[in-house]
This record gives structure tokens, sequence and C-alpha cells, in this order.
């Protein structure tokens, strides 16, 4: 609780100066406002990613990952994580075949009390490229009180005026889902600055990569697999042996925009592993650990630091009133 009130003390403390600029960004109370207007009650869940099963393991960064940053977490020790994976959507239901993004949850536990949260999806970009994009999204496509749902005329006056927004579902659209929580890349999408051994500080995004490779459904398996064959398809892995992830950095080139997370940097920039995810066990059903957790950089290491993206800014305060209001009875 005490790390939720800091971070809306955080986004209050903000506000002035921000509001200094041409077009003040959503409050987080607003942003979880129009996803409660666009799905209704929370009743318990995420508004995104309501779906999803916990999981633990550990993180051991490489050499080069302890070099390109002074966070704990890459201090080369074997850290504890928690895990969560996800299947995107509102819904704690939404079919596990369905053309929609995957979620990679983590959070570190690095010795001496260093938490760091973060929330990966199996798509190289996001669908908004400002905060206030996905607010007026949500408004867009909050149901009409005449016909209980969105209007079509107004979700197509919103996407006209908003043409980013269709990258997402265009990759989707290209995109067979994933076959299995462990065979897909999860990317960070948003920028984030490392502060290095040197002193230096590098702009850099980030990907897990499955070790197993990527393996994607097939159509036929989009008809006929059970739609919730994804935790069972994990934790029979799992009694196999460990599900791992490499965790790599990609570096902008001149021109690659830092603040936009729907532009994707071309695949040939420059790129190091850092370290490996291992993932051990996950819990027999929903919840566990994970239920209490909002996946976002509460408390920040140094070493791992926020870019300028207004998208990622938006994020921190907006989960922690997200897991306030889906505490609360509804
Ligand atoms: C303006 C930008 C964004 C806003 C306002 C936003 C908002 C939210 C909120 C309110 C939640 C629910 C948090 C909770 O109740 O614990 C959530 C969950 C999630 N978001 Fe975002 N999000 C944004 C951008 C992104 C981006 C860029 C990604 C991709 C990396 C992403 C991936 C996820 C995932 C994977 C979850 C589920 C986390 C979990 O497993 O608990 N989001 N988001």
């Amino acid at each position: 609780m005490h790390r939720l009130a800091a971070a809306i003390a955080t986004s209050l403390i903000a506000t002035p100066a921000l509001a200094q600029a041409p077009a003040p960004p959503p409050s987080p109370i607003a942003i979880v406002d129009a996803f409660q207007g666009a799905i209704g009650p929370f009743r318990g869940n995420r508004p995104s990613h309501a779906k999803g099963i916990c999981a633990s393991g550990s993180f051991t960064a490489t050499p080069d990952g302890t070099r390109l940053s002074i966070s704990p977490v890459f201090s080369g020790q074997a850290i504890p994580v928690i895990v969560r994976y996800g299947v995107g959507g509102a819904g704690p239901t939404a079919p596990d075949t369905a053309r929609s993004t995957r979620g990679l949850s983590i959070r570190f536990q690095a010795p001496g009390g260093v938490v760091w949260d973060m929330a990966n999806i199996s798509v190289p970009i996001f669908g908004s490229p400002t905060p206030q994009a996905l607010v007026e999204g949500l408004q867009a496509r909050a149901p009409d009180p005449a016909t209980g749902r969105p209007n079509p005329d107004r979700v197509a006056a919103y996407v006209a005026a908003n043409p980013k927004t269709t990258q997402q579902g265009r990759w989707l659209a290209a995109n067979l889902p994933p076959a299995s929580w462990a065979t897909t890349p999860y990317w960070g999408v948003n920028t984030f600055r490392f502060r290095g051994q040197d002193g230096e500080v590098r702009p850099a995004r980030w990907v897990f990569e499955p070790v197993a490779g990527t393996e994607r459904l097939t159509e036929e398996q989009m008809r006929s697999l059970p739609p919730d064959y994804l935790a069972d398809d994990l934790r029979r892995r799992l009694a196999a042996g460990p599900v791992a992830y490499d965790m790599v950095l990609q570096f902008p080139g001149a021109g690659d925009d830092l603040n936009d997370p729907t532009v994707a940097w071309p695949d040939d920039r420059p790129r190091t592993r850092v370290g490996r995810l291992t993932v051990t066990a996950a819990e027999a059903a929903p919840g566990g650990p994970c239920h209490g957790i909002s996946f976002m950089f509460l408390s920040q290491a140094p070493g791992v630091e926020l870019s300028d993206d207004p998208t990622l800014r938006a994020r921190q305060a907006a989960y922690a009133v997200s897991l306030l209001r889906r505490s609360q009875p509804q």
C-alpha cells in the first residue's frame, strides 16, 4: 500500500509542471475511468490481460548485462522472479486462440529489497502513440447507452483521426497467435535508459526471446484448440523442465523515434543479450501471489530509468490506480 500511495502522490506532484505542456496528459484516474467506461466494473480483474496465470523462477544477467546496467538486477547473481503470463483483453475468459496479445509480466526481487516490475507483450508495438489517444480510443469504444454496444460511427471517426492506432491490429492480423506462452518473444515496447558501469546512459528497448524458438498456431489449431489450453500447455512443459527466455537489448539508430511505441525500430539495429529468464513452476489456478501485484515500475532501481515516452510515463500511476480499483468491491 505504501508503494501505491507513493506512485499516486508522484503523479499528483508532477501535475503542475505537466500543466505547462500544450496538451496535458490524462491523469491516472482519467485513464482508469476510461477503461472502466469501455469495459464496465473490474470485479477484481485487471482491465487489460485479465486472464492469466502466475509462475516463478529466476533471472541471471550475462556479463554484458552487468556492464550495461548498474541495477542490482543485473549483478550476475540469480535473482528470484514472480512471473505472470496473460492473454490480452478485458475478460478473464478471453480465448487463448484469439488474435490478441499474450503477456509476460515480471517482478525481479533483487537483494537489498530492490524490486523491479515490468509488463511485456507478444507484439513489438503498442496500439496508441500517446496516453491521450489511448483514452480517446477507450471512450470511443464505450457502449452507447441506446444500444449497449460501441457506436460504429464514433469508432470509425476515432480511427480516421488516429491512424497510428491501427498498426498493432495490422501486426496481429499478419501474424498467427503464439502456439504457447513458452514459444513467443515478448517485447517491452517502450524505450528505457540503461545506465552502465562506465557511467554512460544508453537508450534501449528489450525483448525476451524464447529459448525453445518461436512457434505459432496454425489456422486449423486456432479453430480446434480449447479456449483455455495455454495454462495446461505451460504446466506440461514445466513438468519436463524449465521454460527460458533470453533478454536482449536493442539500441536505436539515427532517426529512430524513442518516444512513439507504435513504431518498431528496424531489425538491423545493434542487439546485446543481457540475461536469461528461467521459469520453473506455475500456480495450479489463476490468482496466487500475482493478484496483488501491479507489474509496473513503482520503485525504479537506478540502472534502468524511464525514457520521455509519454505512454511509458503514463503507465506507472495508472497501473497503481488500477490495482487499487480492482482491489475494491464493485
Ligand atoms: C498509455 C499506456 C498504457 C496504459 C495507460 C496502460 C494501462 C494498463 C492498466 C491500467 C493495466 C492493468 C494493471 C493492473 O490492474 O495491475 C495494464 C496491464 C497490462 N499492460 Fe498496459 N498500459 C499501457 C501501455 C502498455 C504497453 C506499452 C504494454 C506493452 C509492453 C502494456 C502491457 C500490459 C500488460 C502485459 C498488462 C498485464 C499486466 C499483468 O500481468 O498484471 N501496456 N495496462
